[in-house]
């Protein structure tokens, strides 16, 4: 057994025939700062990525900055086309802030409305439903340097950014986002220095996290008076966190990780309001945020019409094996353990979890517990080290590992759902191999691979699998 079969090694599902119903979405994730490429000045102001990468080019895999992304700038038309051949009927990406505002109080820049209404277009007219989203980590340089989601008057450009984009583009995308995965440009920002600005502050994480809820919140007011026959979710990681076991302090270890993990982000989309008891810590760790007067209102009245979920791995919690530190800073995990199942099946190049299981029980959470809202798998995907070693005599990638744990997925997509959960589609991470932060290239995702000295896109088995799947609305 080689080292990516051994993942399907106790597969949790038996082989079963699976439908969706019918008008489901089928297709896949990216987003502009890991896809479009053309980073040079003259197409667009510095993101952070730009910024971080020129200032520390040695943290980032194999020293790939985000200016070497996979080029859909260039390529857009006939990328477009492989959607189709890969049998997708919709498309997830985002626009890029810096690419449309490059000053973000000034115009857009025409280059970037030409690209941007001629590819969300181009999907139309071949049958792909374009889904976009607003922000996809990548906060204009310019804007980091005044204080980022820290700054309130970030919050303000960033809902003139949103009014831009609806009024640009309203009449040709009618599926929006207003984030992808907000939690994580608040941990990884502020607290664990994965993402620029690489800060450990829990209380500007704190700030971070209320303002992005905040900008949100005024997106959609205004989105649903610019663009009143479309609809606008927000994407968000749900890592549904499992206790270690019955005893009631792993209990309360799983329930506090929830608050944090799902639940700060999830509460004021999908219901307008904060889980009262992660007020009462945050409050207790004396890290509560600066809000103003009709804020709370705004988060209330504006909720989200759907929801985004990505889904990667689960959380697993136990009690603290030991007490925290007081005078560390505040992170999380104040309240509980990581805990490492023994056996669990791991991707060992990414260094997640395979548990599709919690595909079910997200779909139950969403029907039991947020009013049955409409959402949609946003991302989920394989990320694997290597894949030219199974590349087949014809030349293809012969990923059947990727084949086997979509299915898995989906079978539990589908329980979920026939049980009652409002999943109306699948976006797989990701179409063509793209650019990964600070892994750059090291992990390829995508249902087309993508050579990177040549930019040749070449559909891997999956590709073909996934049409089948597209059109047979199952396996
Ligand atoms: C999601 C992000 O969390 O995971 C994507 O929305 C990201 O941007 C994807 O690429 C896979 O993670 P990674 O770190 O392996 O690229």
């Amino acid at each position: 057994m080689c080292g990516i079969d051994l993942f399907f090694k106790k597969k949790e599902v038996v082989e079963m025939e699976v439908t969706f119903p019918k008008g489901f979405y089928f297709g896949s994730a990216t987003s502009a700062p890991q896809s479009e490429g053309a980073h040079g000045i003259e197409h667009k102001a510095p993101d952070i990525w730009d910024l971080w990468f020129e200032q520390e080019p040695y943290k980032f895999h194999g020293q790939v900055g985000p200016q070497d992304a996979s080029t859909f700038f260039e390529h857009f038309e006939s990328d477009i086309d492989l959607l189709r051949e890969t049998g997708q009927n919709s498309f997830r990406t985002s626009i890029s802030w810096s690419r449309l505002l490059p000053d973000p109080e000034g115009e857009p820049n025409p280059e970037a409305v030409e690209f941007y209404r001629a590819a969300f277009t181009r999907m139309r007219e071949v049958g792909v439903e374009p889904f976009v989203n607003l922000f996809h980590f990548d906060m204009p340089a310019s804007l980091q340097e005044r204080g980022g989601w820290e700054s309130r008057e970030v919050v303000a450009l960033y809902e003139r950014y949103a009014q831009t984009a609806f009024t640009l583009f309203g009449d040709i995308v009618k599926r929006w986002y207003t984030f992808n995965e907000p939690i994580v440009h608040v941990e990884c920002g502020y607290l664990q220095q994965y993402h620029y600005p690489c800060k450990v502050d829990p209380k500007a994480s704190v700030q971070v996290a209320y303002h992005t809820a905040l900008a949100s919140a005024l997106a959609i007011r205004d989105f649903h008076e610019i663009v009143p026959d479309g609809k606008i979710g927000i994407v968000l990681n749900l890592t549904p966190a499992y206790p270690r076991s019955d005893n009631p302090a792993d209990l309360k270890a799983a329930h506090i990780a929830e608050l944090f993990a799902n639940k700060s982000f999830l509460d004021p989309a999908v219901k307008g309001v904060y889980d009262p008891e992660l007020i009462g810590i945050i409050r207790e760790h004396g890290l509560m945020p600066h809000v103003e007067a009709d804020d709370l209102a705004v988060i209330r009245e504006h909720t989200v019409d759907y929801l985004g979920v990505n889904y990667y791995q689960p959380l697993r919690v136990c009690a603290r094996a030991s007490l925290p530190n007081p005078e560390a800073p505040f992170m999380p995990t104040y309240y509980y353990d990581v805990y490492e199942m023994p056996g669990r099946r791991m991707n060992p190049y990414r260094g997640w979890e395979i548990y599709p299981k919690a595909l079910y029980d997200i779909a139950i959470n969403i029907r039991d517990n947020y009013g049955n809202i409409e959402w949609i798998v946003s991302e989920n995907g394989m990320g694997v080290e290597g894949e030219e070693a199974y590349r087949g005599p014809d030349g293809t990638i012969q990923d059947d590992y990727r084949i086997d744990f979509i299915k898995e997925h989906l079978t539990w997509l589908s329980r979920g759902i026939a049980e009652g959960s409002r999943c109306i589609g699948y976006h797989l991470w990701t179409f063509i191999d793209c650019w990964s932060w600070l892994n750059a290239y090291k992990n390829r995702y995508g249902l087309v691979e993508l050579d990177l000295d040549t930019q040749e896109r070449r559909i891997k088995k999956s590709g073909r699998w996934y049409r089948e799947l597209a059109q047979n609305n199952g396996f």
